[in-house]
């Protein structure tokens, strides 16, 4: 296989996003095509499983078509149908995997299935050529908050994960308390540059000393009561606030998600011995996180390989890419494949 150029077509449809990519070796993205629904979902102030599945359904085929269009290739020059089949809403999860099924099946070609997750951190390890390790690897999206200790992108051991809310989940949640659109955590951040990160002292919820699991759910409620009162029966004030107020309860709170999650990859690094942090998900675009990651990492010599801005979001991409790694290893799927909502 040495020599050998792989053209991968990765589809992904787990949340909110219809996305496929094509993708070459691994690293060259020869197109990211990504239908985004958020207007969609803007006002429920979270994903609607049924509105999602539906508008993956009209998007899959426009979205695969315009990704093989932009990459100039025809599905000839396809050499495997790659699909994130796991984790993620079961009925949206179900149009992606039908539609790799169909195509893959149509064309003769392989088809993968890949972890949603395990891509996510895929999207951080694309840009560099090396890694050293052993690495830790956080992962920050809307549905997961994980750290693992990662032997190779194919290789992941849990270290940790949430009890309870995921940090882009406290985002959302957090924003819609604020009167802030979804998703939550770009008109947070937004909010936040504005604010005083020490405005308000929210609870860090680090568990005990030696715990690599998160909770955030209790610095959630904690806006709440800040917005609201202890006893829930005051009017939430939000409304009659001023800019500078929401913003400084934005930042206070971005501030106190961030501290937790260094703390806890950092507690992880020295469990393990890391030279190298992977981050990568949804809110490893938000620049107070990228700005201290790179902070903490420096400060303790470690190498730091995060997601592009563009690639921490869903994107298909991210699946072409680690479906390479799978390709060469021989690890195909059957056209019995199933979408698994849990990890
Ligand atoms: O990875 P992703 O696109 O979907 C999941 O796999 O869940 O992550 C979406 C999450 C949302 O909760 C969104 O509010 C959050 O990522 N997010 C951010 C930022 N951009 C997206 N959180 C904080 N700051 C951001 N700039
Ligand atoms: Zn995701």
């Amino acid at each position: 296989m040495a020599g050998q150029s792989i053209t991968i077509l990765g589809i992904e449809t787990s949340c909110d996003e219809t996305a496929a990519a094509v993708v070459r070796n691994g690293r060259r993205i020869l197109s990211s095509v990504v239908a985004s629904q958020t207007k969609l979902h803007e006002r429920f102030g979270g994903v609607v499983p049924e509105i999602a599945s539906r508008a993956h359904l009209e998007k899959i085929l426009p979205v695969v078509e315009q990704a093989l269009e932009q990459a100039r290739v025809r599905p000839a020059e396809i050499d495997a149908v790659a699909v994130a089949h796991q984790p993620g809403l079961a009925i949206a999860l179900i149009v992606g995997v039908t539609a790799a099924k169909t195509l893959a099946f149509a064309w003769q070609k392989p088809l993968i299935g890949i972890n949603h997750l395990h891509a996510h951190l895929q999207s951080a390890i694309l840009a560099s050529e090396t890694m050293e390790l052993p690495a830790v690897a956080l992962i920050v999206s809307g549905g997961h908050t994980s750290l693992y200790e990662a032997e190779s992108a194919l290789e992941l051991k849990l270290l940790g994960s949430t009890i309870d809310d995921a940090a882009g989940e406290a985002f959302d949640k957090v924003a819609t308390i604020l009167g802030l659109l979804y998703p939550g955590g770009p008109h947070i951040e937004k909010m936040a540059r504005q604010g005083n990160p020490k405005a308000i002292a929210f609870p860090r919820s680090l568990l005990d000393k030696e715990s690599l699991d998160f909770s955030f759910s209790g610095l959630k409620t904690a806006v709440l009561y800040h917005c609201q009162g202890q006893d829930m029966k005051g009017q939430n004030r939000v409304t009659s606030m001023s800019q500078q107020e929401i913003s400084d309860i934005a930042a206070s709170f971005q501030q106190a998600v961030v501290d937790t999650l260094i703390i806890k990859t950092l507690r992880a690094v020295r469990k393990v011995g890391a030279k190298t942090v992977l981050v990568g998900g949804g809110v490893a675009a938000n620049s107070a996180l990228r700005e201290a990651m790179g902070k903490m990492c420096n400060e303790n010599k470690l190498a730091l390989l995060i997601a592009s801005k563009p690639l921490c979001t869903d994107n298909a991409a991210m699946v072409a890419s680690l479906a390479y790694y799978y390709y060469q290893a021989g690890r195909f799927a059957g056209l019995d494949l199933e979408p698994v909502a849990t990890s």
